[in-house]
């Protein structure tokens, strides 16, 4: 049967690679974002901001929703401002809240939703640099944990943890063989993420092969969050 889903933050590399998955299996996504999107969504919607609430209203049932928006700002402790640190909380994790509440009707439209969100292997792993966005990410794992318990068990809300995924959010950080080396090397898998690895995860999650998991958080990082070699 198909399903409708809707990410928001669809530019996201990682996003397209799963739109790309789920419209093989027949099923619509809609995407929200504050780009024009290209082509490769059923149905797009551009907005200004994620934190604000003002989403477009849809009629349809929702099966699925995944917040992709997020930020890499890493800074030394000392100059994070308090800019820095409502920038990143508002981007990470405020718009997943709003944006889960906005479309909550339309998930509850459907006997078993899904809900995914994107965070990051820095949310429990301690990083140099990373004061702010492990914050805004702890925040996301937090409000997985705690919609996972108000909404069961119509709704399921889980969530990744990526390291590095070779996307444009992530290019800085990879645009040398110099750089690229050094990140393969501390990954024990010795490989740098890529979109289709976070993309596959987001489908399993989405679709009904994974209906008895809620509350998680997955690691999904070569076993950067979990091993040390
Ligand atoms: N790449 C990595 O190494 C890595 C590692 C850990 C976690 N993640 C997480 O993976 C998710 C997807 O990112 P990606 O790697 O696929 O990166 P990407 O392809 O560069 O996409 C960037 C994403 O962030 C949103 N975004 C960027 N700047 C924004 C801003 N100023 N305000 C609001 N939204 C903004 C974009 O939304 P629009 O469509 O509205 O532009 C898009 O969803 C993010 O939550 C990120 O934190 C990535």
């Amino acid at each position: 049967m198909s399903k409708n889903f809707l990410f928001a933050g669809a530019s996201s590399a990682i996003a397209r690679q799963a739109a790309i998955l789920l419209q093989r299996e027949n099923h619509r996504v809609f995407g929200i974002s504050t780009k024009p999107l290209p082509d490769g969504y059923d149905q797009s919607f551009l907005i200004e901001r994620y934190s604000q609430g003002f989403f477009p209203v849809l009629d349809q049932p929702l099966d699925g929703l995944v917040y992709f928006p997020g930020t890499i700002n890493l800074k030394p402790f000392s100059r994070l401002t308090p800019a820095d640190f409502t920038r990143d909380y508002e981007i990470n994790a405020l718009g997943a809240a709003m944006l889960i509440q906005h479309y909550l009707t339309n998930l509850k439209k459907n006997e078993h939703a899904s809900v995914v969100l994107i965070s990051s292997v820095a949310a429990s792993l301690g990083l140099p640099f990373h004061g702010s966005i492990s914050m805004a990410k702890a925040a996301l794992e937090g409000l997985t944990r705690a919609l996972g318990a108000e909404f069961a068990p119509t709704i399921r809300v889980n969530c990744i943890a990526p390291s590095m995924v070779d996307t444009p959010l992530a290019s800085k950080f990879v645009d040398t063989p110099e750089k690229r080396e050094q990140l393969t090397k501390r990954n024990p898998m010795r490989k740098i993420g890529t979109p289709a690895d976070i993309a596959s995860m987001i489908t399993f999650l989405l679709n009904d092969d994974s209906q008895w998991m809620t509350g998680q958080v997955l690691n999904v990082d070569g076993g950067m969050g979990a091993l040390k070699n």
